[in-house]
Formats: C-alpha cells, structure tokens, sequence
C-alpha cells in the first residue's frame, strides 16, 4: 500500500489536527515525519477539545497505531504531559503509540540556548515557540545530538552530561537567562524514565514491513511550507523539512511510496511570530478575523496574524509538494463579511510579480487583490457542499480554476462533524 501525506500549505495552523482525526478511520498507521512540541494540532469530537503536539492525531482512534518518526524532535517534559492528558481515554499507550529509536531528544538546556538566541536577536527575533527546535535540530544536523535509541545504553548518562557541558559553555556568550536548570533537569529525567517503559521501535523497518504487507499509511505534517527550512520565508522559518519531501527522510519510507498528497489550506491566512506576511491586514478586518477565528496560537497562546488568501504563496506550495487535492478549511470564519478578497499576484517596486519571490520584504510588497462576493450565511450546521450558498461555491472553484488542484474537501467548524465532502 501508499503512504499519503497530509501537510499545511501556508504558515501552519491550517487544521492538520482536525482532519488528521477524520481521516484516521481510513488507514492503519498515522505518522509523524518532522517538528516536534512547537507544533499544536487541535481535535474537537463529543464536545471536548483536545491539542496534540508530539503524539500524532490519529490516537483518539482505536483502530490505527500511531508512530513519532525518526524526523520529530521530542521534548519528554512535553510528552510526557501530553501522554498524562490521555490518561481518561484508555488508550493502550503501549500497543498504539510506537516511538522512533532515531527520534532526537530535546534536552532543557536546548530550550535554554533557544531563548538565549532569540533575546540576543532583538527587533529580528524569529518568533520562536522557545521549545528548543532549533537547537536541537542543530546537534543531529551537527552530529552530537541524542536519540530516543541511546536511553537504552549504559553510556546514555555521559553522553547527556557531554551535551550538556558543551551547550553550558556555549550559554555563556549570552546574557545571563532566569531558568531553573537543576529543576529542569529533575522533570527531564523523570519524564525520559517513562518514555523507557513505552515502545521504542527501529520505525523504518516497521513502516517498510507495514507497507509490504498492505498497510496504508497517512503522514501527518507539522508547521506549514511557508516554514519550511528550505523554501518557507527564510530566516523566519522552523529547523525542519515540512514540506512532502520530508515524509521520506522523517519516516524512511521511499519516495515510490507516496500516493497521495493532500495540501490543507485555510480560506484566508494566519502566521504566528515574525516574518514576512504579503496579505497581512493589520486593521480592524484583521482583527475581525483573529476573533472570528479565534486565532491564538495553541502552543503559545500567541495572537495569530490575519490576512486574505494569498494565490501567490498557495500556488507555490502546490508546486513543492506536488499536491493531488486540497482540503480548505474554516471556511465559516469568512461568513462575517459582505465582500472577500483573494490575492493573485504582487507589485514589488511597480513590477507585476506571479512567482513567489526569493526575498521579500513586506514594505515593497502590495498584494493585488480580487473581490469576491461573500456568503454571509451561517456554515456550521451544513452537512453537504451541495447545501452549500453558491457564493461559497464560487469561492471554491474559483480557487480550483486559479490553482488547477480540486478541492475534496470544505471544513465549516472545529468539529469532527463540522466536515464537507466534495
Ligand atoms: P494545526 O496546527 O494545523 O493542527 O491547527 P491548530 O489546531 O493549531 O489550529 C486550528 C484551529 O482551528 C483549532 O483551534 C481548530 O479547532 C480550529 N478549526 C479547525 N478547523 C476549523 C474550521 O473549519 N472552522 C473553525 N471555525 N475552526 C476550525
Ligand atoms: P503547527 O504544527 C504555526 C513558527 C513559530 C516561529 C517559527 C519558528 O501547529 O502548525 P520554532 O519554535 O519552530 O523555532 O519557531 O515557526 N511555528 C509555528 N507556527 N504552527 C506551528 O505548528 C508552528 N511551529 C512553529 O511561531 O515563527
Ligand atoms: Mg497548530
């Protein structure tokens, strides 16, 4: 069978979570391929909310085994909380949850350097999740990290302390930080105790072995392609490959494995933390979104910035990942407008500009933007697209013609059920 992958096309947020969750039911394994505890993935079923970080979103489905891919990074303070959260449900952590050997672990003075680095950059601060991503990501890439696989050796004490000592020398080029160390330290180890006695699997292999014997696999993403190492708003970007690529060096499953890639976009924008933002409407419309929307970050609590859809950035993500279908999601958040407005293509400096450009800087930019009459008629209690207002219809396959992927699927509320087929 296929591995199909599920990933955010803009700046995260997109409800990778939701649909994670309402897709589950149709395969046997979810995976994590990329990110870590700077990722929130909300689920809404039977009236409750639920937000995820490091454990996928397919666990609340007895039926599918869930599996942190060598390409996460794992906080096991986080981890260990959000496996605590869990607790009410019953869930046979041991059987369903299969962690990674190759997964690396974030230690706490990963998340020390991480605030230090982001204080010492000022006004040109990241806008990091301070989860220690970065500098984690920078030991495996340097070659000195920590792996789930090496708290089973005897040697795994030394090697903490080695890291530990190199991070403590290299603190001290910064400014001095008010965190607990010693405090830190206890959790950490307290947490990586439990992790032991959890399942922790040579991942590749069981996923290979997975697909030969006709299991389907869906890859969850993490974050978004606009922060994407490579191709996202760089320097203003996460430490991993999110883009689909990633699904292969996150999980080790070959690239003649993939079947589908399924790219979730909401119908307007958001971005957390700094970085360049083309549609951004930092006005009262912005806000009317952000409240609608109700868009805080779920990892930070952070107010999300606004904007309108951006053609320009979905195209682009369209072609990196190679996607087959759309999912477009919070479509009931626009309802609240007369008039919508959609953004296909830039000025920079007088020049028309189609093609998402190498630098951007947001003062240069002036998105050119199409209006669009607004359905202005309650979404959430829809359980069709066909019941759908046509103006919501026309929203949608415009989308389609300017892009040339269909849109299989309309989200019109945080719930499970809230979901259109189309
Ligand atoms: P993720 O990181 O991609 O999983 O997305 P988040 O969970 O961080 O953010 C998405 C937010 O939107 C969550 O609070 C979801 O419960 C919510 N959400 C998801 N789909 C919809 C939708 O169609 N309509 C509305 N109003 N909220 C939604
Ligand atoms: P999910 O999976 C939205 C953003 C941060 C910051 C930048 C770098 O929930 O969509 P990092 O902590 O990785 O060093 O932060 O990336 N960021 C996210 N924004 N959703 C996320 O994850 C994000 N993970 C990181 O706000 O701008
Ligand atoms: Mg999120």
């Amino acid at each position: 069978m296929k591995t199909d992958v599920l990933l955010g096309l803009q700046w995260g947020d997109e409800g990778k979570g939701k649909i994670v969750d309402v897709l589950t039911p149709d395969y046997s394994i979810i995976a994590r391929f990329q990110g870590g505890p700077n990722a929130g993935h909300t689920l809404e079923f039977e009236g409750n909310k639920h937000v995820l970080h490091t454990i996928p979103s397919g666990i609340f489905r007895k039926s599918a085994i869930n599996v942190i891919g060598n390409g996460v990074v794992i906080d096991p303070i986080v981890f260990v909380k959000e496996l605590e959260r869990l607790e009410p449900y019953g869930i046979d952590l041991k059987n369903q949850l299969l962690i990674s050997k190759k997964a690396h672990l974030i230690l706490p003075t990963h998340r020390m350097i991480d605030a230090a680095s982001e204080l010492s950059k000022g006004l040109n601060k990241i806008g990091s999740t301070l989860k220690g991503i970065g500098p984690t990501y920078m030991d495996k890439t340097g070659r000195n990290g920590l792996r789930v696989g090496d708290l089973l050796s005897e040697r795994f004490n030394d090697k903490y302390r080695d890291l530990k000592d190199k991070h403590l020398s290299m603190l001290q080029y910064y400014p001095p930080l008010e965190m607990d160390l010693a405090a830190m330290e206890a959790e950490w180890f307290r947490a990586v105790d439990t992790i032991k006695k959890l399942t922790c699997i040579d991942s590749e292999h069981y996923l290979n072995k997975a697909l030969a014997d006709g299991k389907s696999i869906l890859a969850e993403g993490a974050q978004g392609t606009m922060l994407d190492i490579d191709f996202g708003t760089y320097p203003f970007v996460t430490s991993s490959n999110t883009v689909s690529s990633g699904t292969c060096t996150g999980l080790g499953v070959p690239p003649s494995s993939i079947g589908k890639v399924i790219g979730i976009f909401k119908a307007y924008c958001t971005r957390v933390g700094s970085g360049p933002f083309p549609t951004e409407l930092t006005d009262e419309v912005g806000e009317a979104i952000r409240q609608e929307g109700r868009e805080f970050g779920s990892t930070t609590g952070r107010a999300r910035r606004c904007g309108w859809l951006d053609l320009v950035q979905l195209k682009y993500a369209l072609m990196i990942n190679g996607v087959t279908e759309l999912y477009m999601m919070k479509a009931d958040v626009l309802s609240i407008f007369d008039e919508l407005f959609i953004c296909e293509a830039y000025t920079i400096q007088g020049e028309l500009v189609r093609d998402f450009p190498y630098d951007i800087h947001e003062s240069d930019i002036v998105p050119v933007l199409t209006s669009l009459k607004g359905w202005k008629q309650d979404l959430t209690q829809l359980t069709q697209f066909e019941q759908a207002p046509d103006a919501l219809k026309h929203y949608v396959s415009y989308i389609e013609s300017s892009v040339g992927v269909p849109i299989r699927l309309v989200s019109v509320g945080p719930d499970r059920a809230q979901t259109l087929l189309k």
